[in-house]
């Protein structure tokens, strides 16, 4: 440690902290880091406004029109830090079969050495010239039986603040904590110290961030070390890092799940009420589904959002599963967004949201595309330049599109609370007992609009074969088809051949004990016709195929087998309200034989990836289907 620095270095604690541990840890931390001061972050309304005054003091943020966006800000980040870099995550297993070949790995020595360390260890003195704010927060509601509290050190204000919008931050997490309680340690600097080793100081820069960047994961230890990125799961800890990739090592060893799934509740006219849980990759539809709007023919049914993004699930003593989330806010895809697609997002969005990366418009206010059928005449962009519709036709992106007013995985933060459909029972400790699990990948082509599968394994199988097209929440290229295991493969915190093993394990340990387990759906919402232009209407319209789902759960829906499992006919949904032919209909549910030889070759290399330590049970399902397929 480094002494000279922590002995001229006041930690500031205040008297209610009691945790001798954390203190120590935080000093070792300020000590490697050099941070010029530590601020320990209460969670108050008048604390937040303080940062909130200082980022806007600091250029970081602008506070919008307050007559149309009230308490409101927009954020620009630097143009190369807008994204998860899923190249530079690690997950730093003693042996690398236990990290997986879907992850990233470094022995935890050799990355100890370059982040801590080493002689040139990245941390040491990263925070120099900058405060360190001491973030403690609650991954689910304060004090109950399922939280787990995390302690985030960060020299961002800005990641202070969209903390306390997205967990249960502040004094209340530090005494739950009391003297003595285990918490994750995470630690996060942008890698932008403002005096060099010199004492040669430097003008700061509205996004400070770095070149190189590390999100580093020690499921041992379960500690996070994330390095040179200010962006969303790059540098709010609690949200990725911490309940998935750290949360899903906890829960296999403890028999429980943590999952990249939204949470939904769904009331009928009557009053029955069900829960939903569904996967879907980064930017394919969570925060829509978990909103959803029935359309016309569902008059009188409700949807209601537990979680947007992250369940923690747990067997109850009932046999069943139930689920939480673990989260306090959304950070959401702005783009697409609007009163159509989503009217309870865009109220969710009516005041008191720190928006980044969107457009600007002439009187204060926030645009992105999508928000509007027509762009305004002029906006600033979200790289603050001038932005009309000639600009960006003269200007078009790589891929030909004009230019972006808004970056494509531009953001808002918003709490919970502020959705006027939140389920009552968002922030029950208890969770809600789940009645199905969907999963659904972005596909363009091959996979039908819903099928159910027959057993809890060929679930399993579903989802761990499943693909999407990559999009703008991932640095890197976009619209790649990818298999994304149950939506997990950037947030698995193990091997996920162990992870699948873990999913089987669980489905049959609650199956011999008697349990009704959820039923499995694969969704596609993405299709696209000939004219490149999607099939399936989507958004609201999602009620439709939702309704099936609950009513197969109920016994009240009909369906045909087929090779993969079960799928609605055209008289088994209910179209009220909608006009769609049955040619329609075909040319979303379809199974085109040819197209699913090609994709069951892209399961196989899947399974060679994995084929250490794969559940047999995988290939198994695959043999069976192929024989149906043979047919
Ligand atoms: P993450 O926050 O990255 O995990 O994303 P998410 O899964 O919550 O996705 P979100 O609901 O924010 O949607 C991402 C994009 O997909 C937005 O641009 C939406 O407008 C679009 N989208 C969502 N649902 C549908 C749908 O049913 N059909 C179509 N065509 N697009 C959709
Ligand atoms: C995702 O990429 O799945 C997100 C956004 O939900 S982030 O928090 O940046 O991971
Ligand atoms: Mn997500």
């Amino acid at each position: 440690m480094n002494r000279p620095a922590l002995e001229g270095l006041r930690l500031n604690v205040p008297a209610y902290v009691k945790h001798t541990r954390l203190v120590e840890w935080v000093a070792e931390i300020a000590a490697l880091t050099e941070a010029a001061e530590v601020y320990w972050c209460d969670g108050s309304e008048a604390e937040a406004q303080r940062l909130i005054d200082q980022l806007v003091a600091a250029g970081t943020l602008m506070k919008l029109n307050e007559a149309r966006r009230p308490g409101s800000y927009l954020a620009r980040s630097d143009p190369a830090d807008v994204a998860r870099v899923e190249d530079r995550t690690y997950i730093c297993t003693e042996r690398q079969e236990d990290a997986g070949p879907t992850n990233n790995w470094v022995a935890p020595a050799e990355m100890r050495a370059r982040l801590q360390t080493g002689d040139q260890a990245l941390f040491r003195g990263a925070m120099r010239g900058r405060t360190m704010y001491v973030v403690p927060f609650s991954m689910g509601p304060l004090g109950s039986h399922i939280s787990h509290i995390g302690v985030e050190l960060t020299d961002s204000p800005y990641v202070a603040v969209s903390m306390r919008v997205m967990t249960h931050m502040g004094r209340g997490a530090l005494e739950v904590l009391g003297d003595n309680g285990t918490f994750v340690p995470c630690v996060h600097t942008v890698g932008a110290p403002l005096v060099d080793s010199q004492g040669r100081g430097q003008p700061d820069v509205p996004w400070p961030c770095n070149k190189t960047k590390y999100i580093v994961h020690y499921p041992a230890t379960r500690e996070i070390w994330s390095y040179g990125s200010g962006y969303g799961g790059n540098a709010l800890l609690g949200k990725k890092c911490f309940a998935l990739r750290i949360a899903s090592t906890m829960g296999r060893e403890q028999g429980w799940l943590a999952e990249h799934m939204l949470i939904l509740g769904v009331t009928s006219p009557e009053g029955r009420k069900f829960h939903v849980a569904a996967a879907f990759p980064s930017a394919c539809g969570k925060t829509n589904f978990s909103m959803l709007v029935p359309p016309a023919g569902f008059e009188g049914w409700k949807v209601t959002t537990i979680g947007d993004d992250i369940a923690w699930i747990k067997p109850h003593a009932d046999g069943r599963l139930y689920a939480i989330n673990p989260e306090a806010g959304y950070f959401g895809v702005a783009p697409g967004t609007n009163d159509h697609t989503n009217p309870n997002c865009m109220d969710s969005l009516k005041s008191n949201v720190i928006f980044t990366n969107v457009a600007l418009t002439d009187d204060g206010d926030v645009w992105w595309e999508g928000m509007t059928d027509e762009p305004p005449a002029h906006l600033i962009d979200w790289q603050g330049r001038d932005w009309t519709p000639a600009i960006a036709k003269a200007n078009p992106e790589a891929n030909g599109k004009p230019r972006f007013a808004a970056h494509p995985n531009a953001r808002f933060t918003v709490a919970a609370t502020m959705n006027p459909v939140l389920d009552p029972q968002w922030d029950d400790p208890e969770g809600v007992p789940i009645d199905a699990f969907i999963f659904g990948g972005r596909r363009s082509t091959t996979v039908p609009l819903v099928t159910e599968a027959r057993s809890w394994a060929e679930g399993v199988y579903m989802a761990a074969t499943m693909g999407s097209e990559t999009t703008a929440a991932q640095a890197g290229a976009q619209g790649i088809v990818r298999r994304d295991p149950f939506a997990m493969l950037p947030f698995a915190g193990y091997n996920m051949s162990d992870y699948f093993q873990h999913w089987l394990d669980l489905g049959a340990r609650l199956e011999g004990a008697g349990a009704k387990l959820p039923r499995i759906y694969c969704v596609n919402w993405f299709r696209k016709g000939a004219d490149g232009k999607f099939a399936w209407p989507g958004y609201g319209e999602n009620m439709r195929v939702l309704d099936w789902i609950v009513g197969r759960v109920e016994g009240r829906a009909g369906g045909a087998e087929n090779v993969f499992g079960t799928s609605p006919r055209f008289e088994d949904l209910c179209w009220q309200g909608m006009s769609f032919s049955p040619e329609q209909f075909a040319s979303v549910i379809g199974i085109d034989r040819a197209a699913w030889h090609e994709e069951l070759k892209l399961h196989d290399e899947l399974f060679k990836q994995l084929a250490h330590r794969l559940p047999a049970q995988l290939p198994a399902t695959k043999a069976l289907i192929e024989q149906r397929l043979a047919v």
